[in-house]
């Protein structure tokens, strides 16, 4: 009978990270941990889905959404560290939970990371897409409507009539292609270009909040909390508009923009001193992100009108913002198009590299085929795995609309931080000896708040996005009962 709450002796798991990662080393200082941090987290989040929240959610209210998800993730990251200190070996929520929580909660979580890593490289592949038209414009090409949409998306002209339809996303399915060719080759993320790229990230954010903040116009932010209303986007599509529900879905689009920051949790093992640095890490880069992110928001929804976001400016909402109404800043706009595409890259990397990451170990422990963990005789990196990604995300990047990846996105990754808080509260009561480096405040209220958080933002995200985490989670459980269960190597030790 098969046990489905085995867990992973945790000697097994520091003498494979031994012979996985040749040790290690203690290099990281706090401020490494918050660069790494906003490295991961500034993306399409800010640069293309505060735009769409402002248009079908929150309005200029979307600064609250922003408020309330960084809440929720302060919360979760607090839980994140403490596991990320209890089980001191490179990881993620994964392995934190296999050692845990058992076999089937370590599925489950594993199963629901492909939503946040995998469908999160598809949405800032898609993202990456819109602001390299932008970018085509400035030297006078144009890639057609049909081949950087998705089938599910159409053009509507001011006069309300459908000019186009989309085909195939060609732009977002090219950049996971050679971002995945990239990592199969193998690439030892240089700190120095993450430096470089984060300093560039950081700066257009700055000059936009500065710049941007003379030309507010008063007039788009009158209506701060817009009345409860339905609207009906250009696809056809029903939003809470306005009230506390447009807040809360708000807050769940925006959600996204925070993602990433649990990346400098799996850095546990490379900290100096992991028990004062994991939270400055963690709730450094968060902190300093939640006030860029709130005074950005602030200037785009003040500089250009919901309108806007609605119709012209709904896809690479701040070029056009800062074309439109900025008529003196034309270098920022193109300064802020190349800094977001290459952000957007080194964005999408990671993701792709935490996804090869987690099946590359779900595969080690047989809940996943062999595949998953096969190396390149030569690169030594996991390119099968990287190539069947290749074409998920890929199909993913092609053809759906960014909004629904993004969204799927979103609510992935906040019902894997619930579980992460509800397993930081069971451990402490079934394990309460476990030595831990840096322990979560006020267990279990923390927790319990953090859990109350994010189920809001999941509740705002709306029906159509509980139904498909329901049937991702149930695709993966027919998958755990069928297959994972008779390949798991703790399950079957007889077959190794
Ligand atoms: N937080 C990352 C972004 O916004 C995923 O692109």
């Amino acid at each position: 009978m098969a046990n489905l709450s085995i867990k992973k002796p945790l000697d097994k798991l520091i003498e494979e990270a031994a012979d996985d990662e040749k040790g290690l080393k203690r290099t990281l200082s706090a401020g490494n941990l918050i660069a790494l941090g906003i490295g991961a987290i500034i993306g399409a989040g800010l640069f293309v889905r505060t735009a769409s929240a402002a248009a079908n959610n929150a309005g200029p209210s979307v600064t609250i959404g922003f408020i309330i998800a960084a809440i929720g993730c302060a919360f979760a990251g607090l839980c994140y560290a403490e596991f990320a200190s209890m089980i001191p070996i490179a990881g993620s929520a994964y392995t934190y939970s296999y050692a845990t929580m058992g076999e089937l909660v370590a599925w489950i979580i594993g199963w629901d990371l492909v939503l946040e890593y995998a469908l999160g490289a598809a949405t800032v592949g898609i993202a990456w897409s819109e602001y390299l038209n932008k970018l085509l414009e400035y030297v006078g090409m144009h890639i057609p409507y049909e081949w950087c949409h998705s089938p599910f998306e159409k053009f509507t002209d001011a006069a309300g009539v459908v000019t186009a339809h989309g085909i195939m996303n060609i732009p977002a399915l090219f950049i996971i292609f050679l971002l995945s060719l990239l990592l199969i080759k193998g690439t030892k993320e240089s700190a120095f270009v993450n430096g470089l790229i984060v300093i560039t990230k950081v700066a257009v954010v700055i000059l936009f909040i500065v710049f941007g903040w003379s030309y507010i116009n008063q007039a788009n932010h009158s209506d701060y909390i817009p009345a409860a209303t339905i609207y009906t986007d250009s696809q056809g599509i029903d939003h809470n508009y306005g009230g506390i529900m447009g807040i809360l879905g708000a807050a769940g689009v925006v959600f996204f923009a925070f993602i990433g920051f649990d990346a400098v949790s799996t850095a546990a093992q490379e900290a100096k001193n992991p028990k004062r640095d994991m939270p400055i890490g963690i709730l450094g880069s968060l902190a300093i992100c939640t006030v860029l992110y709130i005074l950005f928001a602030h200037v785009l929804t003040g500089v250009a009108s919901v309108d806007d976001f609605r119709n012209q400016g709904r896809e690479a909402s701040v070029t056009y913002a800062i074309n439109t109404y900025m008529h003196e800043y034309a270098w920022l706009a193109k300064l802020v198009t190349v800094a977001i595409l290459a952000g957007f890259s080194s964005v999408i990397l990671v993701m792709l590299m935490g996804q090869s990451r987690v099946f590359y170990s779900m595969s080690v422990d047989g809940l996943v085929p062999k595949i998953f963990s096969d190396l390149h005789p030569k690169f030594r990196t996991p390119y099968k795995s990287n190539l069947l990604f290749l074409g998920f995300v890929g199909i993913f990047a092609a053809f759906v609309p960014g909004d629904i990846v993004g969204d799927m996105t979103s609510i992935g990754t906040l019902f894997a931080f619930i579980l992460v808080c509800a397993g930081v509260w069971i451990m402490r009561i079934k394990n309460p000896g476990v030595q831990r480096q840096f322990k979560t405040p006020l267990v279990p209220l923390v927790p319990i708040l953090g859990m109350i958080v994010c189920g809001a933002m999941v509740f705002g995200l709306g029906w159509p996005n509980w139904v498909r985490l329901g049937v991702w989670m149930l695709i993966g459980i027919v998958i755990y009962f069928t297959y994972s269960i008779k390949n798991s190597k703790l399950n079957n030790p007889d077959k190794n």
